[in-house]
């Protein structure tokens, strides 16, 4: 028998233009809208789960996904490039950022390439996959984990002192449909503005939440350690890393630390 139900609990009305599939339980909603896109033309679809058995995280890690969280994925079939793809981890997450900044007035901030912090604490992660035929995109799964009612114990000890929940942050437990509608609205927006070719504009907006441009950091990119100030981030969202000896150097993936 597959890991995944075969159906989900509950089909949601149609959010702008939204259909989300939910599931009590999933492996991973990143690996059930990978199915769904690869056997259908679902676009705008999204694979929501209350609780993941294997919730994945950037870079083969493992992203713990409790009851409480809000785990969902997005299928896209974006006209772009796959090069461009990156692109929409960052729009992402400035609607993630911006949903949460006026939903519940916590000032939020973004890390390269793909958090969303509040209180200088993880609250949520993105998880952009893409499929390609002959260089240009299938489709597009953008997986986006917020820790919404989760209690920070639900994390293992080496996690709790770098992320956070709104839960943890408020001291109330949220109403995640409204959280999604938001979010959603947020999101439409940033992706039609994104293929009206505005990415300008776009990477500027996230740029003005990137609290940590302009500090030392130190970034994990393959097996190297760079140590410099986060200079800029580039057009194609590689970040530009000024190092000890005024060398600009071009990251493209990797994890960013405040160097305190
Ligand atoms: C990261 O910060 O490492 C990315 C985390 C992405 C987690 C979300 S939760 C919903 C979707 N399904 C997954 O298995 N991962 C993403």
């Amino acid at each position: 028998m597959s890991q995944n139900p075969q159906k989900p609990q509950k089909n949601h009305p149609n959010i702008q233009g939204y259909k989300i599939c939910h599931y009590k339980t999933a492996t991973s909603t990143n690996d059930v809208a990978k199915e769904l896109a690869k056997k259908s033309n679902e676009e705008k679809t999204i694979v929501l789960a209350e609780v993941q058995k294997d919730g994945k995280g950037r870079m083969g890690r493992q992203w713990i996904s409790p009851k409480g969280g809000l785990w969902f994925s997005i299928i896209l079939r974006p006209q772009m490039s796959p090069k461009e793809a990156l692109k929409l981890t960052f729009i992402t997450s400035s609607a993630v950022a911006k949903t949460i900044e006026t939903m519940f007035c916590l000032k939020t901030a973004v890390k390269w390439p793909n958090d969303v912090l509040v209180n200088g604490r993880k609250i949520c992660g993105i998880l952009t996959e893409t499929s390609t035929r002959e260089n240009v995109i299938d489709f597009v799964i953008v997986g986006i984990g917020i820790n919404a009612n989760i209690n920070l114990d639900s994390f293992p000890a080496n996690l709790q002192d770098t992320v956070t929940s709104l839960k943890h942050e408020l001291g109330y437990n949220i109403r995640q449909k409204t959280l999604m509608k938001n979010f959603l609205q947020n999101f439409e927006h940033r992706y039609k503005l994104l293929q009206r070719r505005r990415w300008t504009v776009l990477l500027q907006e996230w740029k003005g939440l990137a609290t940590f441009l302009g500090k030392q950091v130190e970034v994990v990119s393959f097996d190297e350690v760079l140590v410099g100030e986060a200079w800029d981030v580039c057009d194609d969202g590689a970040l530009i890393l000024r190092l000890k000896d005024g060398v600009l150097k071009r990251v493209v993936a990797g994890d960013v630390e405040l160097r305190t």
